[in-house]
């Protein structure tokens, strides 16, 4: 049998069109991130994920067109969450059981025909904007926020979510957001999410496992707890001995290190640079100041460098975003690459069925349980 390689490092698990990272450069299907974080908007990232090239521009309509409409939840998705909203409930477990949910007023759910899946995967992709905005209202008792046509999809989450127009700077910061944190190769929630399918799943299911997949703070969820910890770092004087305290303690720093990259997130300088901007714009200079140090001194004592985690999420905190919804933001923009991975995953499929090295007790016999 082959070796074991501690959390899959450097093994070759799949075959993809969609996304790579070869030397520290990201591309989306052959594209640049720094080319389309420049230039694109979130949807013809969608549309080039899932179908290997840009749209044109009457491909881009009927997209945005479809996920307009599609955004409209069924009324009892909003009342399944005034039945939950009055406990604690986060909104990524939130967002994982009403994922689930929504394929219940979805009548081709099980429908395996190729346009149903492409017609499906629109419908996640529009849903998903809505799931989290609306579940962020309602458990403050607030009524759910519409879409507006004449609003993008970054437009529409904003707008969605607190109700009111958003500005252009926001949307294109917001906009600039979705395009990074898109696709990223077989990551833990992609790979996840290309599992559960394996078995021929359906698509509502890869989603469901890969947001739970996303959730966990090593992955998606570093960023609620990046806030967490500027928060508790009170002023630019208390970084050392912060730092200095969870090194010591062998703590993980939230929004440090990457299994892959090792030089550098290329997807951090442009997060870094927006939060730069906000921060100040929002008179709140001070964390983007703290944050700095914070990285300097973990690339320094650690060699570990910030990843995308690290600077969204002072920038969603400029936005006045609610911290935990850092990461059902993530799970949003992330659909797409978690859509891209399923429809190829369905095109060449093999169940994935690894092995595993048995390092448990050998030779037993069962024992009547009074004698246990
Ligand atoms: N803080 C402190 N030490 C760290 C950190 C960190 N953030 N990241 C790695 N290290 C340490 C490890 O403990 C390990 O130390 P050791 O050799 O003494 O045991 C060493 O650096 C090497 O770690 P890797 O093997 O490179 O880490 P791995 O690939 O297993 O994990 C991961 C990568 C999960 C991202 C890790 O760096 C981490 O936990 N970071 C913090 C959480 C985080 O920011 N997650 C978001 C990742 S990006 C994303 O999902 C969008």
């Amino acid at each position: 049998m082959a070796e074991l390689q501690k959390g899959l490092e450097g093994v070759i698990a799949a075959e993809t069109k969609v996304s790579s990272i070869i030397d520290s450069q990201l591309t989306y299907a052959g594209y640049d991130i720094d080319d389309l974080a420049q230039n694109a908007e979130f949807e013809e990232v969608i549309f080039l994920l899932w179908h290997y090239r840009l749209p044109n521009e009457a491909e881009l309509k009927e997209l945005k067109e479809k996920l307009f409409e599609y955004m409209t939840l069924n009324p009892r998705v909003y009342n399944h969450f005034k039945e939950y909203a009055t406990g604690n409930v986060h909104p990524m477990t939130a967002l994982r059981t009403s994922v689930s949910y929504i394929a219940h007023f979805d009548e081709h759910a099980e429908d395996e025909e190729e346009s149903q899946t492409l017609e499906r995967a629109i419908r996640i992709q529009a849903k998903i904007a809505s799931l989290v905005t609306s579940y962020a209202r309602v458990r403050e008792g607030k009524e759910a926020v519409k879409p507006n046509k004449d609003l993008n999809y970054a437009g529409n989450f904003l707008y969605m979510l607190r109700g009111e127009l958003p500005t252009d700077i926001e949307v294109e910061a917001f906009n600039k957001a979705l395009v990074l944190h898109a696709d990223h190769e077989l990551n833990a929630s992609t790979f996840t999410a290309r599992c559960a399918v394996s078995s021929l799943s359906d698509m509502y299911s890869g989603i469901v496992a890969a947001v739970g997949s996303l959730k966990g703070p090593l992955h998606g969820g570093a960023n609620e707890r990046v806030m967490s910890m500027l928060s508790e770092v009170k002023s630019i004087d208390e970084v050392d001995a912060y730092i200095d305290e969870k090194i010591k303690n062998k703590e993980k720093i939230m929004g440090f290190g990457h299994r892959v990259y090792k030089d550098g997130d290329p997807r951090a300088k442009y997060l870094k640079e927006m939060s730069r901007k906000i921060t100040a714009e929002t008179g709140q200079s001070q964390l983007f100041d703290i944050s700095v140090k914070i990285a300097d001194k973990m690339k320094a004592e650690k060699g570990l460098i910030a990843n995308v985690d690290f600077f969204s999420a002072t920038v969603y905190h400029s936005m006045n975003i609610e911290h935990d919804l850092f990461t059902p933001i993530f799970a949003v923009s992330r659909t797409s690459g978690w859509i891209a991975h399923i429809l190829e995953q369905y095109r060449d499929n093999r169940i994935m069925r690894p092995r595993a090295h048995y390092i448990g007790e050998t030779d037993r016999t069962y024992e009547p349980i009074e004698k246990r």
